[in-house]
């Protein structure tokens, strides 16, 4: 093939500019799609060998010729091409070259529309597997570290103030629901991408007795696409896995953001291992973290391309446009990104070290057990808003006196409320409030070991 002939240039007077090309081709990025490409390609070629639409030696020709070409990708030996514009072309040109005509019937009965829409699935189902592995990773190390601090007391917080006392096995528990939820949403995102759209050939179908049903289940799809428009145009299955990968960043983010307030030396909390962290050139005394800064940063390049993916979508007529070639450098990225985040935050995990003394005081200095003196009076039938107006006074009356109100004598506190005697002070204990929160969901240490065992329970389901 002289350099400038294309496989489609067959009615073209005039080459494409260099520019042009460049501007169209996809191979600096698509050739990563070869592995699901060669898959694709067998499992058509036997389908229509099956159907007698080729014959027995040109399908043998065709496996021995990919299994080379796979060969020399995975040696690194492929020549890819830029003139041969995609990775569809570029492998179809190669196994032309080593197996002569039957590779050019390679491409009966289908088109590089449906073509590319299945390799796209085909990848995508495999990262959302290691995706959904990565997290269960995560939240078994999650699940380790909340196992550690089932009774480490902390101050929970409302609007970044003390509000009332939790565990930090409930608080790290609670990342452990929100990824969940992200299992579970890629899990149902999983059957919508693991559909089969070849046999929708260029946009209509073909005219060749094909079987879609075998090829589906040749390559372990669960169903067909049953609409050929449909099959070659929508990538609402890529949006809605940028979606679920968006959410998870959003959690990752959240605790990122923890990590570094609680890492800061003016709260002090935990301190994360040495190697997620960096120092600075400037300030020798600087322990800076970093990858929890990255990862709250890559969230918004992830939010971008799920943005980009919808815009990209938006508007086009039926069926196939060459915009959607642009729906793969969003979605490898957001897969790899996401991959090395979950990586790096299992380990991550693993590594950080709690202060509980920290934690201990910062709950002490902010009223946490207010709510717990009010509950307290409404028990002893006080109504609820009257309750609040004398814990509010109490508090008051505290914090002029700079100490907290479990250090109050009964004497001072009566002076509040007559009701109040001297089992107050079993309530106004950090660990008499976390105790009494001893219900499904509640943060009571006895709670976090039983939401410990329902999540092992889960994982282990997960897993198998
Ligand atoms: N490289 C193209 C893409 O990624 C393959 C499909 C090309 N189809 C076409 N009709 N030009 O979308």
């Amino acid at each position: 093939m002289e350099t400038n002939k294309k496989a489609w240039s067959g009615r073209f007077n005039e080459p494409v500019s260099a520019l042009v090309e460049r501007y169209t081709a996809s191979i600096s990025f698509d050739y990563r799609l070869a592995e699901y490409d060669i898959q694709g390609s067998l499992a058509h070629a036997q389908m229509l060998a099956n159907q007698g639409i080729i014959t027995r030696e040109d399908f043998t020709a065709i496996e021995q010729g990919l299994k080379q070409i796979s060969d020399e990708i995975h040696d690194g030996q492929f020549a890819w091409s830029l003139q041969l514009e995609d990775v569809h072309l570029n492998i179809e040109k190669r196994l032309t070259q080593l197996i002569g005509d039957a590779g050019k019937r390679l491409h009966t009965g289908r088109s590089r529309n449906d073509q590319v829409a299945t390799d796209i699935r085909l990848y995508l189902r495999a990262s959302i597997d290691e995706i959904i592995h990565l997290t269960l990773s995560l939240q078994s190390a999650i699940v380790n570290l909340a196992k550690k601090h089932a009774e480490t007391v902390m101050p929970g917080f409302t609007h970044l103030q003390v509000a009332q006392p939790v565990t930090f096995g409930h608080h790290l528990m609670a990342y452990f629901e929100m990824l969940k939820r992200d299992v579970e949403r890629l899990t149902d995102c999983r059957k919508r991408v693991n559909q089969l759209p070849l046999g929708a050939a260029a946009l209509a179908g073909t005219s060749y007795p094909i079987n879609r049903e075998q090829v589906a289940q040749t390559l372990s799809f669960e169903g067909v696409c049953e609409n050929s428009l449909d099959a070659v145009s929508d990538r609402d299955f890529a949006i809605e896995f940028c979606a679920c990968a968006s959410l998870i960043m959003t959690h990752l983010s959240r605790i990122s953001e923890e990590f570094i307030l609680w890492m800061s030396p003016a709260v002090g909390f935990i301190t994360l291992a040495d190697r997620f962290c960096t120092g600075s050139s400037i300030m020798p005394q600087k322990k800076n973290p970093d990858v929890p800064e990255l990862v709250r940063g890559k969230t918004g390049r992830i939010n971008g391309h799920l943005v980009a993916l919808l815009t990209l979508m938006k508007a086009q007529p039926l069926a196939y446009n060459k915009d959607n070639q642009e729906d793969k450098e969003p979605l490898f990225d957001t897969v790899d990104t996401l991959v090395d985040t979950l990586r790096i935050y299992a380990d991550m995990l693993s590594g950080v070290q709690v202060n509980q003394a920290a934690m201990r005081k910062a709950a002490l200095q902010g009223f946490a057990t207010a709510t717990d003196l009010a509950d307290y009076l409404v028990k002893k039938g006080i109504p609820f808003r009257d309750a609040h107006e004398i814990v509010a006074r109490s508090v008051q009356y505290a914090e002029q006196k700079g100490c907290d109100l479990g250090d109050l004598e009964l004497a001072e506190l009566q002076r509040f409320s007559p009701q109040i005697a001297s089992d107050i002070f079993s309530v106004l204990t950090l660990e008499g409030s976390l105790n009494s929160r001893d219900h499904l969901g509640g943060t009571a240490p006895n709670q976090v070991h039983k939401a410990i065992t329902r999540a092992d329970k889960w994982l282990t389901n997960e897993q198998t």
